[in-house]
């Protein structure tokens, strides 16, 4: 399963949006039921029940925390351990043989992650300015018909500012484009991905680019009263969550800030990508120059650890 994005922690939806219904969600084209018990403890399992292939997500959450299928009531707890057949009363050696599997989840930055795996979920290993409560964060989400891959290296280039938004906070850049600057661009490996440090020749400021693997970007602009992070969060291969979560700085005030016009400007990004074909492209394909260097990272990275990854499940597959 998740052959296209194995084994990682990523966010899925806002704890706000989840309430006692059972919803079905897509995550690197599989289908999963997710749903909480009374104590608020969430779980994702496959949204197939392994009687006769009913949807789990159409069913119900009963008083004991189980997810109850809707066609003949066989019930599952937040372990995918099946507990009740109606009907049949089965000894708990019979049940446990009709369970079902269940991907790890976590809460975390106001957040429900999903690990898409089921082997050694460690930790997931996150910047710590996502380890504030919960209630601290500003989240926004919307899809996009566009590979996640694409959404993560639009955010690390940053001389896309002065051309995809260049009607609105990269005008300035967009002038300096054509008076000849040079870009400053520096890059510190670190143990999940990469810090990069932008700036032109002709400006004062300019902007600090943070990617965890494998689908965090952290933002850090100067002055400015609020943390971005952005996910990319496959759906499938065509489709992706862009997650937006605003971390307020407590040393600036941000009554002036305008939601709406931050939120709006992923547009002009949303635009471009869902204009690209597929994936991004491997580090041999298309011409890149100096200034590519964060994006060719990235790529590196996603050809080796992610696809690599895939081709070896792949492999396994074949091989039995
Ligand atoms: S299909 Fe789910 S209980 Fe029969
Ligand atoms: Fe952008």
């Amino acid at each position: 399963m998740f052959e296209m994005f194995p084994n990682f922690w990523t966010p899925v939806l806002p704890v706000a949006e989840i309430g006692a219904e059972p919803i079905a969600i897509e995550l690197a084209g599989e289908s999963l039921v997710l749903f909480r018990d009374a104590g608020g403890q969430f779980s994702a399992l496959p949204d197939l029940c392994p009687h006769r292939g009913a949807p789990l997500s159409r069913g119900r959450v009963t008083e004991s925390g189980c997810i109850e299928c809707p066609y003949h009531g066989w019930q599952f707890d937040t372990d995918g351990t099946c507990t009740r057949v109606p009907f049949n009363p089965l000894s708990s050696a019979h049940l446990s043989k009709l369970s079902v599997v269940s991907f790890p989840t976590r809460v975390i930055a106001g957040m429900v992650w999903i690990f898409t795996g089921t082997e050694n979920a460690s930790a997931p290993q996150l910047p710590s300015s996502l380890l504030e409560p919960n209630d601290r964060y500003i989240i926004h989400h919307e899809i996009w018909n566009a590979h996640w891959t694409r959404a993560v290296d639009i955010s690390l280039d940053y001389l896309h500012l002065p051309f995809v938004h260049r009607n609105s906070f990269g005008g300035e850049l967009n002038d300096a484009a054509h008076k000849d600057a040079i870009a400053q661009i520096s890059i510190t490996s670190t143990a999940d991905g990469m810090k990069v440090t932008n700036k032109l020749n002709t400006l004062p400021s300019g902007t600090k680019i943070d990617w965890h693997q494998p689908n965090i970007i952290v933002l850090n602009l100067d002055g400015m009263p609020l943390l971005p992070h952005f996910f990319a969060i496959p759906i499938n291969t065509h489709k992706m969550r862009f997650m937006q979560v605003l971390l307020p700085n407590p040393g600036i005030g941000q009554s002036n800030f305008n939601f709406d016009d931050f939120f709006a400007a992923s547009d002009d990004d949303r635009i471009m990508v869902e204009s690209q074909v597929s994936e991004v492209s491997n580090v041999n394909e298309g011409y890149n120059v100096p200034t590519d260097e964060p994006s060719l990272r990235f790529r590196r990275w996603y050809y080796r650890a992610v696809k690599g990854k895939r081709n070896e499940v792949i492999r396994d597959m074949s091989a039995s």
